[in-house]
């Protein structure tokens, strides 16, 4: 039947299909007949369908538009209460094995998910409008690129991926060539509306689902509008599902930012880093380098997400898949990211931050004065006077804005690069308060896996769960790997016969404390200090220490110049403490036993080399 007469026949309205593609089209019916929206949307991408959805959302009151004057084209949504992060324990690698998955992921049996997730879809839709929406990851066309489409009864999401993904009309072109796979995503807040029954601002369901089948490539979710859970493109697409096809084709899909480092000489060197959720990438990818180092420049290519292929020279390059940022907001202010701040001043979506009686947004961090007053991400009245009383925040701490990569004034010239950028060395980081140096380099490709590996992190409000609890949070892929990692470990030790320069490996940590619980080193903008000695060591400038753990810069070989940094502050900072190092590499084996039966054996042996060392 054709796809206009079959849409008759539900008596759906809605536009035209934008599609030629058979197979879509077919897709699209049957998860109409399934979830029976009230209409179905092709979604083109452009700007009028944009404001048209921004308009018919503020009207139905899931969006409020900002005081156009101090935040213009800047919209402001407030969650549901239960619906404000990533739900980890939600989410499922339904893969044809539980072995496959591994024992970091959920699984269930893919048939039993599917027939679950089609009884949770059926009629899930009432009432509501079906968007198609199609999006690359990675600038359309590029070899690099992949393509999804989302089926979703959410505007939200819809306006959202805008931001953080090529969408529409180009991409439906892309589809129409065939040349590539396309991943389709089903996702539904879960809230049919009965015949004349009054939506709510925020629709969303108690029971949530995030559901990935790798080897069919598909993904479905359900019951959550909120970020991760709900743009698809992101961690479903770009990551999990990624790095399957990644280890199937002999890439990475990673959980990392990009940044060009460009010296006054106009030597450019990029490096990717990967830190778990809320670790500072954001503000990484966007440094400004301090006092001291004039003419220096860091260029922004991505926040979250790298996927990175040798080339035919054997050379890693990386590109960001996404085009826009869906950045953390608490903490955000001129003073620790006064790029973030340019970026989201106007076309950014904020959601879960506080609303100004001007029309404006607040959240904790962006000013040192509070507002005297606002409404909190609840909409409920807030004042300093009653923060202090209650402990209320302003900002949920996971608040965000959804912010266009373009409008980054460090965004790098090649940030769209089809090609992707030469990627020269590789850093790992976490939240640690005690015994992790500020740098350290692996001592080659097999350490420094080893390092990524074996990465703890404070836990942060990025995921619901224990908040500063230190988890094992392997190449910060934890909650993103779409397999076994053991598998994951293999297939990173084997990416290293691919290529013919292998990147060097760092971790660094920017939250070492001292005995009074401060931190011992200023971060931000001085994290440039440890960038230039790691760029000095990739291209053979500066020396290191050997150390049990790896090599270590030491007092003289840092660049200070323009910060009273003490000596001995440094050596406290940059202590190795044989004592604790063994404690740690302990705590190595909780995870490395569980995931025993795929883990490399190169791993072993790099973790009794660092033993024996100790
Ligand atoms: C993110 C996350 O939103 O990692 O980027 O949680
Ligand atoms: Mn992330």
């Amino acid at each position: 039947m054709p796809a206009c007469q079959a849409m008759e026949t539900l008596n759906t309205t809605g536009s035209a299909p934008l599609c030629e593609n058979e197979h879509l089209r077919r897709w699209v019916e049957k998860t109409a007949e399934l979830t029976k929206p009230a209409a179905i949307h092709w979604v083109d991408g452009s700007q009028e369908e944009y404001d048209l959805l921004c308009a018919q959302m503020v009207a139905s009151g899931t969006l409020i538009k900002l005081n156009q004057d101090l935040w213009p084209g800047c919209y402001y949504a407030r969650s549901d209460a239960d619906d404000v992060a990533r739900v980890e324990d939600r989410t499922f690698i339904c893969s044809l094995s539980k072995e496959e998955a591994g024992p970091t992921n959920n699984w269930e049996n893919p048939f039993s998910m599917h027939k679950k997730l089609k009884a949770l879809f059926s009629g899930c839709m009432r009432g509501r409008t079906l968007y198609v929406l199609p999006f690359s990851m990675g600038p359309v066309g590029s070899p690099m690129s992949q393509i999804g489409v989302q089926l979703t009864d959410s505007p939200y999401v819809v306006v959202n991926m805008r931001i953080m993904a090529r969408i529409g009309l180009p991409v439906f072109q892309e589809i129409d060539k065939g040349e590539k796979r396309v991943v389709p995503c089903i996702h539904s807040v879960g809230r049919p509306l009965a015949r004349g029954q009054k939506d709510v601002p925020w629709p969303c369901n108690k029971e949530k689902y995030i559901v990935h089948f790798p080897e069919t490539r598909e993904i479905w979710s359900y019951g959550s509008g909120y970020g991760g859970n709900a743009l698809l493109g992101k961690k479903c697409f770009a990551l999990r599902i990624a790095s399957n096809i990644a280890r199937d084709e002999g890439w990475m899909a990673e959980h990392m930012l990009i940044v060009g480092i460009e010296n006054p000489e106009g030597e450019k060197t990029y490096v990717a880093a990967a830190f778990p959720s809320a670790c500072g990438k954001t503000n990484f990818a966007m440094m400004i380098p301090p006092k001291g180092f004039e003419g220096w420049k860091v260029w922004t290519v991505g926040d979250d997400i790298a996927w990175i292929r040798p080339d035919q020279h054997g050379r890693l390059r990386a590109i960001n898949p996404e085009a826009g940022f869906f950045g953390v907001a608490p903490g955000t202010s001129a003073k620790t990211n006064p790029n973030a701040m340019a970026t989201l001043a106007r076309n950014t979506i904020f959601t879960n931050v506080a609303l100004t009686p001007e029309g404006g947004v607040w959240w904790e961090g962006m000013t040192d004065e509070p507002p005297a007053e606002c409404l909190d991400w609840q909409g409920n009245r807030w004042t300093p006077e009653i923060a202090k009383q209650t402990g209320a925040k302003a900002a949920h701490p996971n608040a965000r804005f959804t912010a266009p990569a373009s409008q980054c004034p460090t965004i790098d010239p090649a940030w769209e690069d089809p090609d992707g950028v030469p990627i020269s060395a590789l850093l790992f980081g976490g939240r640690r308060a005690a015994m992790m140096p500020l740098v350290y380099e692996a001592f080659n490709w097999s350490a420094g896996v080893y390092i990524g590996a074996t990465m703890g992190s404070e836990m942060t409000a990025a995921a619901n769960g224990n908040v500063g609890k230190v988890r094992r949070d392997p190449m910060a892929m934890l909650p993103f790997c779409g397999y076994h990692m053991g598998n994951y470990f293999r297939h990173w030790l084997r990416m290293q016969h691919s290529l013919s320069e292998v990147p060097r490996i760092f971790h660094v940590n920017w939250f070492r404390k001292g005995d009074n619980g401060e931190f011992l080193w200023p971060g931000f903008g001085e994290n440039m200090r440890v960038l230039k000695w790691i760029i000095d060591r990739v291209h053979g400038r500066a020396r290191a220490k050997e150390t049990p753990i790896g090599w270590i810069p030491q007092y003289g070989d840092m660049d200070w110049n323009c910060l009273e940094y003490p000596k001995e502050r440094f050596d406290r900072l940059q202590a190795i403490d044989r004592t604790a190092w063994r404690a740690e590499v302990i705590g190595h084996e909780e995870l490395l036993i569980d995931l025993h039966d795929h883990l490399p054996q190169e791993m072993i042996y790099q973790r009794e080399l660092l033993i024996c060392r100790l």
